[in-house]
């Protein structure tokens, strides 16, 4: 009887590979990693590194593969991944309905104006590109914002929303602020670790806010005993960009950004 065996009933013996229960879908740039990092300080949660793809790009290898990517678990324990692709992707909230109706979505949002821009740095940081109003207007004369240009399309939250819950309910998701998240880490993450319904672990004790990174880093990685910020794609210095331009794009957000409070039930207070 496995049960009577203090060997056989350890913990490393019963952990299994299962589907997520949560996953972090979205947004890109919202502060999808420094969330999962966070959240990886719990015992009670465990989380794959890297991200997967698989509802958005490695679907046909089937959720045996998918199940395969998750690192071992015991029966407290949350498996989850985070894929910020998975937000804006038509196909996918079919894809994960069709694993799981009760996963609960985690989505990291963060003033879409803000989001576009560090979005254009990180194709900056990349590979040689057009100037930000370029690319964000479709004629830089008549200010028609380019919606087509994903930089601009992935900040309209609601659109992509409303093609969620029609498969989940408002109930299994939970808005993160990503401005919070920097501002706030110990509180925002006691509102995730809440929603999630597991003890109140991650707290401002773990974060101190490091003044040349300009970000808050851990006091303590997981399973080390020094100091981790975030590497250093996270937290890059965005280019100036003119105010009217930031302007014009506030004016094309406002309104969603309104719907997208609405909808959620949560007031991100986005300029
Ligand atoms: P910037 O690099 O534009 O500042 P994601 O992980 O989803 O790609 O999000 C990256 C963003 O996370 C960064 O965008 C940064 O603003 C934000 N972020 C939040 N907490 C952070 C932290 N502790 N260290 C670095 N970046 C953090």
């Amino acid at each position: 009887d496995a049960t009577l065996n203090p060997l056989l009933s350890s913990n490393s013996l019963n952990a299994t590979r299962k589907l997520p229960q949560v996953i972090i879908i979205g947004v890109k740039k919202g502060g999808t990693r420094a969330l999962l990092e966070y959240l990886r300080l719990h015992p009670d949660i465990r989380a794959v590194g890297p991200e997967v793809h698989f509802f958005d790009r490695k679907y046909d290898n089937g959720l045996e593969w998918y199940r395969r990517k998750m690192p071992p678990t015991i029966a407290r324990q949350i498996t989850m991944e985070k894929t910020p692709s998975y937000f804006i992707t038509r196909e996918v909230p079919a894809r994960v309905y069709n694993m799981s109706r009760d996963v609960k979505l985690l989505v990291v949002v963060r003033d879409p104006v803000t989001r576009a821009i560090s979005d254009y740095t990180q194709t900056v940081s990349k590979k040689n590109t057009k100037k930000f109003e370029e690319l964000a207007f479709i004629n830089n004369a008549t200010g028609l914002v380019d919606t087509s240009w994903s930089a601009i399309r992935i900040g309209v939250y609601a659109k992509h929303l409303e093609r969620w819950l029609q498969y989940f309910p408002l109930s299994q998701f939970m808005f993160v602020s990503g401005e919070e998240l920097i501002s706030n880490p110990g509180k925002e993450m006691g509102l995730v670790q809440n929603f999630l319904g597991i003890k109140k672990v991650v707290s401002e004790k773990h974060f101190y806010f490091n003044q040349t990174k300009g970000f808050p880093c851990l006091k303590k990685k997981e399973g080390s005993s020094s100091p981790h910020c975030l590497g250093r794609t996270k937290g890059r210095a965005h280019p100036d960009i003119e105010p009217n331009v930031i302007q014009r794009l506030r004016d094309f957000y406002r309104p969603f950004n309104m719907k997208f409070y609405q909808m959620t039930g949560r007031n991100f207070n986005w300029p």
